[in-house]
């Protein structure tokens, strides 16, 4: 259903390889699992590189997908994406959030609540920082 390639939006993106019907959990977002003080610290490390990988599960825990993560670490963010994360039973599931054509890069917004210090790419003239 998707693959990993290059993204003209930064690094590596994640793409359709097949129709993905609106609302299909596509992939989940794998990693590992940490209380928010280890994120801190790890997030400021990852900042300096320029690479957000922790997705905040709820009150408690963290997702560092830079540790034990899947492809859905790849997917790049986007302020009109094409997919949602949506928290289901402990496990973060990016779905569909229309139709995706094969081809097309899939995203989804991060919803960041950091320093934001990365300026977004997904399209000429974005004024949100990540
Ligand atoms: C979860 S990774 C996504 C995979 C990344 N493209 C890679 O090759 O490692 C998140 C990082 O990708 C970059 N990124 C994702 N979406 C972006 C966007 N819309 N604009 C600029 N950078 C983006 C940022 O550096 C962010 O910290
Ligand atoms: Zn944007």
């Amino acid at each position: 259903m998707i693959e990993r390639r290059r993204s003209k939006l930064h690094g590596w993106g994640v793409f359709a390889t097949t129709r993905i019907t609106k609302n299909t959990r596509i992939i989940h977002y794998a990693g590992e699992k940490i209380t928010h003080r280890e994120s801190a610290k790890r997030e400021a490390e990852q900042a300096k590189k320029g690479h957000i990988w922790c997705f905040r599960l709820n009150n408690r825990w963290v997702i560092d997908g830079s540790r034990g993560g899947n492809d859905a670490r790849f997917i790049n963010h986007a302020c009109a994406p094409n997919c949602y994360a949506q928290i289901v039973g402990g496990v973060i599931w990016i779905r569909a959030a229309k139709t995706i054509e094969p081809g097309q890069e899939l995203t989804y917004n991060y919803q960041t609540d950091g320093k934001k210090t990365i300026q977004c790419l997904c399209r000429p003239g974005c004024k949100t920082r990540l």
